[in-house]
């Protein structure tokens, strides 16, 4: 099967990455510029929902005091930011390596947008950093099996590494963006989900755009293999969004529970209320990844 990403691209397919391409040359993140980042962070006010908060609806949660949750709160924003600092650092790696394996062969079109992806991702890192300096976070070690996804990805076909791409990016934005919906969180907090998601959602689109167009390419034995694995990916990274055990690390109290007891933290990670929270915010990545046949 011929990779989707050499072939010409169809006519409605074509207007959406010229439209892209062009936004992105006018309208793009300027780390200094972008955000105010005179305004600097409260630490005393809650830069996300308190729903969105990982213990939220266990019984654990209960047991902690409003300085403890307002602690927690922030690294678990901490988590996040670091999330997407070691996953974006890996992006131009990623995508450097289909440049320079594929370059004649790649869509014209896809090389540009490739390129512009990987130029806004090392801005995005940048950014993030700077964040975590001002509002004097730290910067969380690199996920669990992170090691051995970054070995994969370069090697991957290179559609099979963009839609990877693209469900790691959707699960992160999803879950930040919704997180400080509705409701007056830390402004510089707010700005910077904001401002990032300006640059993710188009990321997002074209991720979707290559996902679409190799799942309609037939039902060959690959893309069967691949919507198991995608399937798998997606259930895996979901479960383990709500709760990282490295947080006990950064706070200054000791939670309520044995943090080394697999058992309670699958219950965490399982609870009522994050499996609920999981379908809403999660809920388009569903939708698509249903009409692709991943579930
Ligand atoms: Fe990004
Ligand atoms: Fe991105």
């Amino acid at each position: 099967m011929e990779s989707v990403l050499f072939k010409s691209i169809k006519d409605g397919n074509k207007k959406m990455f010229e439209r892209i391409i062009d936004v992105s040359y006018k309208d793009y993140i300027d780390v200094e510029k972008s955000l105010n980042w005179d305004i600097g962070v409260n630490r005393n006010i809650m830069p996300k929902l308190e729903s969105h908060m990982w213990l939220y609806g266990t019984k654990y949660f209960d047991m902690l005091s409003s300085a403890q949750k307002l602690e927690m709160a922030w690294m678990e924003v901490a988590r996040d930011v670091s999330l997407f600092i070691h996953f974006e650092q890996l992006i131009p790696y990623i995508f450097s390596s289909y440049i320079n394996k594929y370059k004649h062969q790649l869509n014209r079109q896809i090389y540009e947008y490739m390129m512009i992806f990987e130029r806004e991702e090392l801005t995005h890192i940048l950014m993030f950093h700077r964040f975590l300096d001002i509002a004097k976070l730290p910067w969380f070690g690199l996920p669990q099996g992170f090691d051995e996804l970054a070995k994969k990805l370069p090697e991957m076909p290179p559609e099979e590494g963009l839609i990877f791409t693209l469900f790691i990016e959707w699960t992160s934005e999803n879950a930040v963006i919704s997180s400080v919906r509705g409701q007056n969180c830390d402004p510089l907090t707010e700005e910077l989900w904001r401002v990032h998601h300006m640059e993710e959602a188009r990321h997002i689109a074209f991720g979707k755009k290559i996902g679409e167009t190799f799942f309609e390419d037939g039902d060959d034995d690959r893309i069967y293999a691949c919507r198991i694995q995608f399937g798998a990916l997606l259930k895996q990274m979901h479960y383990v969004y709500n709760f990282n055990p490295e947080i006990a690390n950064f706070l200054s109290f000791d939670l309520p529970f044995d943090i080394s007891d697999d058992n309670i933290v699958h219950q965490i990670r399982s609870s009522e209320h994050n499996t609920r929270l999981n379908k809403d915010r999660f809920g388009s990545i569903y939708q698509w990844s249903k009409a692709q046949g991943i579930f």
